[in-house]
C-alpha cells in the first residue's frame, strides 16, 4: 500500500494505551479502635492496571517496607472493580474491625505495561480501650 502524505495512520485498533492516572485518590481517614473503615482509589489506565494495596512501614534500619494487603489479615479486605467510567478501576480496601496496629500509611500502586502510579492516604486510630474507663465508669465510682 502507498502511503498518504497528511494522513495518519492508527498504529492498531483500539484506545491508545497510558500509563495509570489515580483520578480520586484515597482519603486519610481516622476513628477508633473496633470500628470499620473504607478507602478507595480510582485509577484511569489502558490496558487495565493491576491495582494493589500496601502499608508503608519502616523497617528497623529505618528503609521504607511495602507489605502487600491483605496478607494474613484477617481483619483486612481488598476488592478491585472495573469503571465507575470507560477505562476506569476502582480499588477498595476494608479494615474492620480498626485497630491500633491498622494505623499508618497506605499505598494504592496501579501498574499496567505503560507505566504506573501511587497514591498515599493516612488512617489514624484512637485507641477507645485507653478510654474505656473514663466513658463507662464503674459501678462503685457513683457512690
Ligand atoms: C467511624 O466508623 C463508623 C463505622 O464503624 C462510622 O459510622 C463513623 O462515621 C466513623 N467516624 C469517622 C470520624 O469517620
Amino acid at each position: 500500500p502507498r502511503a498518504h502524505p497528511g494522513h495518519l495512520h492508527k498504529a492498531r485498533d483500539g484506545p491508545c494505551e497510558f500509563a495509570p492516572v489515580v483520578v480520586v485518590p484515597p482519603r486519610s481517614v481516622h476513628n477508633v479502635t473496633g470500628a470499620q473503615v473504607g478507602l478507595s482509589c480510582e485509577v484511569r489506565a489502558v490496558p487495565t492496571p493491576v491495582i494493589t494495596w500496601r502499608k508503608v512501614m519502616q523497617s528497623p534500619e529505618g528503609t521504607q517496607v511495602l507489605e502487600e494487603l491483605p496478607g494474613d489479615h484477617v481483619n483486612i479486605a481488598v476488592q478491585v472493580r472495573g469503571g465507575p467510567s470507560d477505562h476506569e478501576a476502582t480499588a477498595w480496601i476494608l479494615i474492620n474491625p480498626l485497630r491500633k496496629e491498622d494505623e499508618g500509611v497506605y499505598q494504592c500502586h496501579a501498574a499496567n505495561m505503560v507505566g504506573e502510579a501511587e497514591s498515599h492516604s493516612t488512617v489514624t486510630v484512637l485507641d477507645l480501650s485507653k478510654y474505656r474507663s473514663f466513658r463507662f465508669p464503674a459501678p462503685d465510682d457513683r457512690m
